[in-house]
C-alpha cells in the first residue's frame, strides 16, 4: 500500500507518516519545509522525502500516480502566520488545494485537512451550537478580517474538492480538525506555549482568555480518526469532523494542568483571550463514530504531561 503525504513533514503529517509506516505502508512526503522540518523522526527509511512547492503546478506534474492514499495536510497555519499574511494564507491554502484536484487521477482516495475555524462566525453569532455538528451553517462574519483568511481557504478548499472528486471520478474525505495537540507541534499553540512559559518558570503565569472551553484532540487520536476515515468507504463525499468530546476544559484548568505537569505553583494572572477567538468550541463527533466506530483515547492529562515532556526534552522549535 502506498500514501502520499502533501505537507507531511508538518506536526500532523509526521505522526500520520510514522502511523502508515507501522501499519506497512510506504509513505512518500511531499514538502516545501516553510514550516515543517526533515528531522530523526522523518529519516525512516520507509519514508521517501520530496521537497517541492505544492503552490507549483510542476511539482504535482513530478509525482507518480497510483496512490492507495492521499492526504493534503500542506497549508499555512496558526494565529500568528494567518494575521502575519492573509495573502499569502488565501494564496497558499488554495493554490495547492487546486493543483492538487487538476492532479488526482480518478479512482484515487482523498483526504482535506479543514477546520474547526469554520465554525467560528456562526458560534459567535449564535447561529451554531455548541457542541457543533457539520451540518449547521458554516459562516465568515467579517471577509475584511485577517484571522477569517484561514477559514476562507479551507472552505473554498471543501467545495472544491468535493464537487470536483464527483465531476472526476475519486474519492474525497473532508476532515475538520478540532484543536489538535501533541509533540513536534510549534510553538505558537497554546498547550506547547504554555509548556515552554512553564518550564521558563515565569511568575506570574499569564492565562490569556481563561474562561473560554475548548475540546482538545490528541494527535494519536486524530490520526486513528483519519485512518479509519480513509478505511471506510461510505466517507467519500462527507466532511467529518476530528477530535475529542469528552473533556471540553476551560483555559484556566488547562493552565493548572500543565503546572502540575511542570511540578510549578506560581501566582496565575488571568488576562483577556486573543482578539476574535471563540468563547467555546467543541465538535459533535456522532458523525465520525458512526462511520468509523472511533473513540478518543488519549486523556487530556496523558496527553498534556506527554507533550509537556516533549517540550521540555526538545525546547522551543526553531
Ligand atoms: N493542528 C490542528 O489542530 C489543526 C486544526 C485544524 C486544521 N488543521 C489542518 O491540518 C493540516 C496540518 O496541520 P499541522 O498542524 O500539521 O500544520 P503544520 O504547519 O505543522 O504542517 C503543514 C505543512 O505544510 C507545509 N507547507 C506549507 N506550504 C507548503 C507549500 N507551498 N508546499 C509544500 N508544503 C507546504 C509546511 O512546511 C508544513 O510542514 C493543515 O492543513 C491545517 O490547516 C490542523
Amino acid at each position: 500500500m502506498r500514501a502520499l503525504l502533501l505537507g507531511g513533514a508538518g506536526f500532523i503529517g509526521l505522526h500520520l507518516a510514522r502511523r502508515l509506516v507501522n501499519d506497512g505502508y510506504e509513505v512518500t512526503v511531499v514538502d516545501d519545509f516553510s514550516r515543517g522540518r526533515q528531522d530523526a523522526d522523518l529519516s525512516s527509511s520507509s519514508v521517501k522525502i520530496i521537497s517541492a512547492d505544492l503552490t507549483d503546478p510542476a511539482s504535482y506534474a513530478g509525482l507518480s500516480h497510483g496512490w492507495d492514499q492521499i492526504y493534503l495536510l500542506a497549508a499555512v497555519v496558526g494565529v500568528r502566520n494567518v494575521e502575519k499574511d492573509p495573502a499569502r494564507v488565501v494564496r497558499v491554502n488554495t493554490l495547492a488545494a487546486m493543483h492538487l484536484l487538476d492532479w488526482v487521477a480518478p479512482g484515487e482516495r482523498v483526504f482535506f485537512a479543514s477546520t474547526s475555524e469554520v465554525y467560528a462566525g456562526g458560534v459567535d453569532a449564535g447561529v451554531a451550537g455548541v457542541p457543533t455538528a457539520e451540518d449547521v451553517p458554516a459562516m465568515i462574519s467579517d471577509i475584511t478580517a485577517p484571522r477569517f483568511a484561514y477559514a476562507v481557504s479551507k472552505l473554498l478548499g471543501e467545495a472544491a474538492f468535493l464537487h470536483t472528486a464527483r465531476a472526476k471520478g475519486f474519492d474525497a474525505v473532508v476532515g475538520r480538525f478540532h484543536n489538535v495537540y501533541g509533540p513536534r507541534m510549534g510553538a505558537d499553540h497554546v498547550i506547547p506555549e504554555m509548556s515552554l512559559r512553564a518550564q521558563a518558570g515565569e511568575d506570574p503565569f499569564l492565562v490569556p482568555g481563561a474562561d473560554q472551553f475548548r475540546a482538545f484532540c490528541h494527535v494519536d487520536d486524530a490520526v486513528e480518526a483519519m485512518v479509519r476515515l480513509m478505511g471506510t468507504p461510505e466517507a467519500a463525499g462527507q466532511i467529518v469532523h476530528i477530535g475529542n468530546d469528552r473533556e471540553e476544559t476551560n483555559i484556566g484548568d488547562l493552565a493548572a494542568l500543565v503546572l502540575r505537569a511542570a511540578g510549578a505553583s506560581p501566582v496565575v494572572s488571568a488576562t483577556a483571550a486573543p482578539p476574535g477567538s471563540v468563547h467555546r468550541r467543541c465538535p459533535d463527533l456522532s458523525k465520525l463514530r458512526s462511520l468509523t466506530g472511533y473513540e478518543p483515547k488519549v486523556s487530556l492529562e496523558e496527553g498534556v504531561a506527554s507533550t509537556f515532556a516533549w517540550y521540555a526534552e526538545h525546547g522551543r522549535p526553531s
